[in-house]
């Protein structure tokens, strides 16, 4: 009781009541903390929306996907015909589906632009490390909440899509066909994989999901933003101990995000109310098709964001596996020639399992590594660029080029992986795959090459 405040006598009944919370909960104390005393460089840029916006859009998806879950069916005998009945006779209910099935597409170009700001600014560096841990993990765990979800409506994709993924499974060694099995409940894709996906993507994935979002958050405010130039606003400060260039969050960004947020809303409901397959690519076609186990498809693709992961993961066939060899043997060829005595044993033993190994097992089990490990190398990126500088705008020019050419793969390996396989296209696939991963794990070499520009002391700001 000692420390309890007492309003004055004269207060109006707004702020003695905010002052019996904050007797009780520290809601002043914690919107000072993280909105209106956070202080943000004052040079926040375009790319520096998508973290608020991706906030809207989980809401939207936690929303819709409540409502959704009213009326849906998980039954493999009535799970299509539930959702053609949301979207049918349930008053609102196609609006809400299609805010859903809509809202997951902008989840991913949201989180990929905010993922492209982070890589562009250095924004995952030191002592962002945690910030951008937790962002991976979030982003592993939107995939897996996208997969699930995708296999509800029991639609032709919906079934043969999960089944050729958790197939993969199948090809990890010794454990591979139990573990397909545990995914499954059964030996296809039936009844007891639609329980259990629904159990994941509507309760166990978004508790996941959000643990992961608040942690990304509370992370970020523990070590400040960074921001386009890459300068660590709290290493200036005032006498107050306020970033010379910093400004709080609220108003100045809270208005900022809203502003976003009326401009993302304008083009998401255009899309939900003009164009809701948008060509096939945000619903497939043939998931308006139901579910038939004895009819495969004859071209099945995963939703386009899936799709740079697939191709890398059919571009891995036996004359990739060949070129990995190779790489393997050149890569430990180099190390040879730069250490002495036990270490060479070491590394020429650990070469000659590695290619053992490569040549042992499937090419369909690589696949699956290259694809996974595509993800997984996001993890390591803090560890993995040794530039001197943060932002992409003080190092040289053909650092630029060199993430323009990163972003032109992604993009023709997404393009790739939702057309039927050629000869042509898995050959760019393959050589988009090595330079997917040539990127990363060559970074520690190039990032310290070239000339870097000089980092100024204070942020540059003009305004407007
Ligand atoms: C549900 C998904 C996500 C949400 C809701 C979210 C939310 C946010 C918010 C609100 C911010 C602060 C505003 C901003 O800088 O844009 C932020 C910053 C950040 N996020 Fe995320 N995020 C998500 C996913 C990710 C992913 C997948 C990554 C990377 C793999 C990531 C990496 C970062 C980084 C590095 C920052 C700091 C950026 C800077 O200070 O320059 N986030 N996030």
């Amino acid at each position: 009781m000692a420390d309890f405040k007492t309003a004055p006598a004269d207060a109006s009944v707004g702020v003695k009541l905010m002052n019996w919370v904050d007797n009780r909960f520290p809601a002043t104390q914690l919107f000072k903390d993280h909105m209106s005393e956070y202080y943000a460089p004052k040079n926040f840029n375009f790319f520096y929306i998508f973290g608020s916006l991706s906030l809207l859009v989980l809401v939207i998806q936690i929303v819709t996907g409540i409502f959704l879950t009213m009326h849906y069916k998980p039954d493999a005998g009535t799970a299509f015909a539930s959702v053609e009945y949301i979207m049918r006779d349930v008053p609102w209910g196609w609006l809400i589906r299609y805010m859903h099935s809509t809202g997951a597409s902008a989840f991913f170009v949201l989180v990929y632009l905010h993922m492209y700001r982070g890589l562009i600014y250095g924004s995952y560096r030191k002592p962002r490390e945690l910030v951008w841990i937790f962002g991976c993990a979030i982003f592993l765990a939107l995939m897996a909440e996208a997969f699930m979800g995708y296999l509800l409506p029991w639609g032709q994709m919906s079934y043969w899509g999960a089944q050729v993924i958790v197939n993969l499974f199948a090809a990890v060694p010794f454990i591979g066909p139990d573990l397909a099995l545990l995914i499954r409940g059964d030996y296809v894709v039936g009844d007891a994989t639609l329980n259990r996906f629904f159990s994941f993507h509507v309760i166990a994935v978004p508790l996941v999901l959000l643990g992961l979002v608040v942690a990304h958050i509370i992370a970020l405010h523990e070590v400040g933003s960074n921001n386009p130039d890459g300068v660590e606003i709290k290493a200036k400060k005032d006498t107050k101990g306020i970033p010379l260039d910093g400004i709080p969050f609220h108003p100045y960004y809270s208005v900022h995000d809203i502003f976003a947020a009326t401009m993302f809303l304008m083009v998401f409901c255009t899309i939900v109310f003009f164009g809701p397959e948008l060509g096939g690519y945000f619903l497939e076609y043939n998931n308006f098709i139901p579910a038939d186990p004895l009819k495969t498809p004859a071209h099945i693709a995963p939703v386009w964001y899936f799709t740079p992961f697939y191709s890398m993961l059919r571009a891995t066939n036996d004359g990739m596996v060949n070129v990995l060899s190779g790489l393997a043997g050149i890569a430990g060829l180099i190390s040879l020639l730069g250490v002495k005595g036990k270490s060479r044993i070491a590394i020429a033993v650990s070469v000659i399992v590695g290619i053992a190994l490569l040549k042992t097992f499937d090419a369909k089990f690589w696949g699956v590594v290259v694809m996974g490990a595509a993800v997984v190398i996001l993890f390591f990126l803090p560890w993995l660029d040794n530039s001197p500088v943060k932002s992409i705008r003080y190092r040289p020019s053909w650092h630029k080029a060199l993430y323009g050419i990163f972003v032109l793969f992604f993009g023709v390996l997404g393009y790739l992986g939702i057309q039927p396989p050629s000869e042509t296209g898995t050959l760019v696939a393959q050589i988009g795959t090595l330079f997917y991963f040539g990127f990363f794990l060559l970074m520690p070499w190039w990032s310290t090459i070239g000339t870097f520009k000089q980092v100024p002391d204070r942020v540059n700001f003009a305004a407007h």
